[in-house]
């Protein structure tokens, strides 16, 4: 057994975004590229002598080639123990979940999370610390400095390791714990929630569709929700793992899963859809004729938490990415508790949640999570729903209703403006953002700005200050609007525009998301004139 050392030099562009280090797989298979990020990981960290770490990946085109680099470069770095999810798959909420439940000294996932796979698509890594959570940015700025400093890497010279059967192996002086991806996961959910009340509930006729995207969460959705709580066979679609997701994007959104939102808008509606993402973190939530926003969607189960078991002592607080609608917030102040605003990234609730102060955290964009794991979870939240319906047994439409009737609606959302031009995206965010101290009082097609600043997180348990983290500007009638560059893009700038407005008359609580927003929406373009600047003449995406 040869433990080489081979020598390299550092390779720019190796800085982790929002969620971890992601590029085009053909960028991932260039000769050193992901061997030099592995290494870094290790020196970033203190080295990977002795340690436990958990691996898993979401299965795309490359999962498993860089699963065996990475144990082949554990091995040789000494570390003690790797254990990995039978062939190379683990969703990111269970990969957390191993990392705390095992005790390790944290984990590596690989997964580009909805963005496309395949040979010409995305690949991603992400490290994530000892409490199951996204490294922090104190740990992702040392690794990716010593990506800056790297001069050779580590890396055993053996045959694959045999990762298609559960058990213990050896690879050099390493252990390899081969697991059952979905048992843990499993048992954590059912110790969650109301499995019987489930289980009552699709026993009464109760029927459902989720759709795996043809990503991770196909076999954990089928163990649990056809196996352990008795929905039939055919409940989820689309539930094996592919390496390209059969060449589309596994992003559970209503422009991504669409086949699923057609069959949940049709006569024959089942009552409930749901679907998730590639390496099974987001969820998307839709009744019969009845879309939930990723927003309402987090204020409705903070609303209805006392339902489930593990929440049944009420919430410590909750926490939100900046630009999630304040829906949240409403809630929170009806039940007495904290909400925290953070920026774009689910690392930011860490802190939060290991301190107790938040329960539950939730973004826009189809993220939602509890303090059961250190990341969102597609599926957890997908059992909340379910929790909830099996004790109220209503429809989701009149779920929705009955919520905005008592609180208020948040109409809420996001323009994306994808593969933009870079130059011209930093362009218009560095335009705005000189302007800022001059807008307050400005008109912008109908409405006049009240407030302009740009975000910044001061973390309340350790005091780390995160700037730079999107434009806000409020408007007279209440509205607000967010512009951000996404941080997870791998090809120009993501131009991220989000719009809000909070209704309260009972009158105009059903209206077209798209039309209740329309004066902002006016007042966005009016004030960034984005048309212009991205060439452009409307959004790539709408959520
Ligand atoms: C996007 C989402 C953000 C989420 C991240 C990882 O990041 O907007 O809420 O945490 O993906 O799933 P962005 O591309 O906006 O930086
Ligand atoms: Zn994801």
């Amino acid at each position: 057994m040869m433990n080489h050392k081979v020598d390299t030099s550092p390779i720019t562009g190796q800085k982790p975004g929002t969620s971890g280090l992601r590029k085009k797989t053909s960028v991932f298979m260039q000769e050193h590229y992901l061997e030099n990020f592995v290494q870094a990981i290790w020196n970033g960290t203190g080295g990977a002598a002795g340690k436990t770490y958990v691996l898993g990946g979401d299965g795309r085109f490359f999962n498993d080639k860089a699963a065996q680099v990475v144990l082949r470069m554990a091995a040789a770095s000494r570390a003690q123990r790797v254990i990995v999810g039978q062939n190379a798959l683990l969703s990111t909420p269970a990969a957390s979940n191993l990392i705390r439940k095992r005790g390790t000294d944290g984990g590596i996932i690989l997964s580009a999370s909805h963005n496309p796979g395949g040979p010409d698509e995305d690949f991603g890594i992400k490290f994530n610390a000892a409490n199951g959570g996204p490294a922090p940015e104190d740990i992702t700025t040392r690794i990716y400095s010593e990506t800056q400093t790297i001069s050779g890497y580590h890396i055993l010279n053996t045959p694959d390791v045999d990762l298609t059967t559960p058990g213990i192996f050896q690879l050099g002086d390493m252990t390899i714990e081969v697991v059952d991806p979905v048992s843990a996961y499993g048992e954590m959910m059912e110790g969650l929630f109301d499995f019987d009340a489930i289980r009552a509930l699709f026993a009464s006729g109760f029927t459902m569709r989720f759709d795996a995207m043809h990503a991770v969460t196909g076999p954990y959705a089928k163990a649990i929700l056809e196996k352990q709580l008795g929905a039939p066979a055919g409940t989820v679609i689309n539930a094996t793992p592919s390496p390209d997701f059969a060449g589309g994007h596994p992003d559970p959104n209503p422009i991504w899963a669409k086949t699923l939102m057609d069959e949940m808008m049709g006569l024959d509606a089942p009552d409930f859809g749901a679907a998730s993402d590639g390496d099974g973190d987001r969820n998307m939530i839709v009744g019969r004729q009845c879309y939930v926003t990723p927003s309402d969607s987090l204020a409705v189960l903070a609303a209805n938490a006392r339902l489930v078991p593990a929440y049944a002592d009420g919430l410590r607080g909750v926490a939100r990415s900046m630009p999630t609608s304040a829906a949240v917030d409403r809630v929170a102040q009806h039940l007495n508790i904290n909400s925290f605003e953070t920026p774009t990234g689910w690392k930011y609730f860490g802190n939060l949640l290991d301190d107790g102060r938040a329960t539950l955290c939730g973004e826009e964009s189809a993220g939602t999570g509890s303090d059961h794991v250190r990341e969102k979870d597609g599926l957890w939240a997908v059992l909340f729903w379910l929790n909830i319906l099996a004790k109220i047994r209503k429809p989701v439409a009149d779920v929705m209703s009955g919520h905005w009737t008592q609180f208020g609606r948040n109409y809420y959302s996001r323009h994306d403006y994808e593969a933009v031009d870079t130059v011209a995206a930093e362009a218009l965010m560095s335009g705005l953002r000189i302007q800022l101290p001059d807008l307050a009082g400005k008109k912008m097609a109908e409405l006049t700005i009240t407030t302009a600043d740009e975000f910044a997180y001061n973390d309340p348990v350790d005091g780390t200050r995160t700037e730079g983290q999107g434009l806000r500007f409020g408007f007279d009638n209440g509205a607000r609007l967010v512009l951000r560059l996404s941080g997870t893009g791998t090809e120009g700038a993501t131009l991220r525009v989000y719009l809000e407005q909070l209704e309260t008359a009972s009158n105009r609580l059903h209206h077209d998301p798209q039309i209740a927003l329309a004066a902002v929406i006016a007042a966005a373009e009016a004030l960034a004139g984005i048309r212009h600047r991205t060439g452009r003449d409307r959004p790539d995406v709408i959520t």
